[in-house]
């Protein structure tokens, strides 16, 4: 049913190896939620090659953006507004969505909100209902309102912050080294699973025992909410040179949940420890790394045991996706941002800069 109060977004995420378009109700009611997914294509190359991402996204962009309004079965005159990733990414790959987001509000006459992609990713804990949603994911209710402490893992973030308000962020913590996604990827390619290595180090670690290799856990000196991964990816790479060396057998298995242990304790730790001494009650996770099993499943027994409420977006909506750059535009279009036609793609784009 349309209201006349109604916010329609029509949002567009191109920021690295995901072409993507949504049509996003209200900031939390998704319509659909189209991701044409380059991960084929980069598999070869071990990673994601930046000209071919540009070059695809190009290829993609309308077809996702018809496929986008046509199972939302709108029309881009019934969208209030236009929502696009401008930054941070891979530079060629968000001048893409920027320009076909500028090229769309300029000829409908919509206003045109830019969204920071991390921001879009905290606001993936917004969603309170899409296409394919299971009924279990209902049981997560009430909805969660700010303030709150959100943990961001993705492939190149690893930021601990409290969301004071819609898009208002104070940034506690942070990674000093390399994000935990990336940790996860570096590791997947030392033991031959492939790119992208989050989801195939998940999947072998569900066989292998955590306990089975003592890996370090870094703390970094004065900073408690700050993490460190290049010591503990250090120490599996060579936990796997000694082994091969040595002509031993490495089990995958053992390693990859031994692995994946030592960064779920950090993350939830440092978390957990926030939520408590910020007093806010309530713990999200956004980010492609909050859809790892294991690291759900240790926040949610973590919540449990320190009494915080604890909220994850769908899988779905924690990789790459344009609903949630939906459900950000929403909140930033409801404050009042609108940008030009001079907007341009910010590759390094800070959390909390306009
Ligand atoms: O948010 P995202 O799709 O892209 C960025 O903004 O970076 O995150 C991608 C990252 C990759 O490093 C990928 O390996 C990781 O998220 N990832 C996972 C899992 N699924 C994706 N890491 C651990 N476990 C997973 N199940
Ligand atoms: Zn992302």
């Amino acid at each position: 049913m349309m209201n006349g109060n109604d916010v329609w977004i029509l949002a567009i995420e191109s920021s690295c190896d995901e072409t993507a378009a949504a049509v996003v109700r209200n900031g939390s009611e998704v319509l659909s939620n189209v991701i044409a997914s380059q991960i084929a294509l980069h598999t070869q190359f071990g990673g994601v090659v930046p000209e071919i991402a540009s070059r695809k996204h190009i290829e993609q962009i309308n077809q996702v953006i018809t496929g986008a309004l046509k199972e939302a079965g709108m029309t881009l005159e019934e969208i209030t507004a236009i929502g696009v990733t401008y930054g941070p990414g891979l530079v060629g790959a968000l001048l893409v969505g920027v320009a076909e987001a500028k090229a769309i509000a300029y000829a409908s006459g919509k206003p045109l909100v830019g969204v920071h992609h991390i921001e879009g990713h905290v606001a993936a804990n917004f969603i309170t209902s899409y296409p394919g949603m299971s009924a279990g994911d209902i049981s997560r209710q009430p909805e969660l309102e700010p303030p709150f402490i959100c943990l961001i893992v993705s492939g190149g973030h690893t930021h601990l912050v409290v969301v004071k308000d819609y898009g208002e962020f104070d940034i506690i913590g942070r990674t000093r080294d390399d994000a935990a996604g990336e940790a996860f990827d570096k590791v997947a390619r030392a033991v031959g699973l492939g790119y992208p290595g989050g989801p195939k180090v998940d999947q072998a670690a569900k066989e292998g025992n955590p306990h089975a290799i003592e890996f370090p856990r870094a703390r970094v000196e004065g900073a408690p909410y700050d993490f460190s991964f290049s010591g503990l990816k250090s120490a599996v790479l060579n936990y796997i040179n000694h082994a091969k060396m040595m002509g031993e057998e490495i089990c995958v298995a053992d390693l990859a949940a031994s692995f994946q242990n030592a960064v779920v304790e950090a993350l939830v730790s440092r978390t957990v420890l926030a939520a408590r001494e910020y007093g806010t009650g309530k713990l999200a996770i956004a980010g492609g790394v909050a859809s790892n099993s294991a690291l759900r499943a240790a926040m949610a027994k973590a919540c449990t045991e320190n009494g915080l409420q604890f909220y994850y977006p769908d899988p779905i909506l924690c990789t790459d996706n344009a609903a949630m750059i939906g459900a950000a535009a929403y909140y930033e279009y409801r404050k009042g941002t609108r940008h030009g036609w001079d907007l341009n793609a910010i590759p390094n784009l800070k959390l909390g800069e306009r």
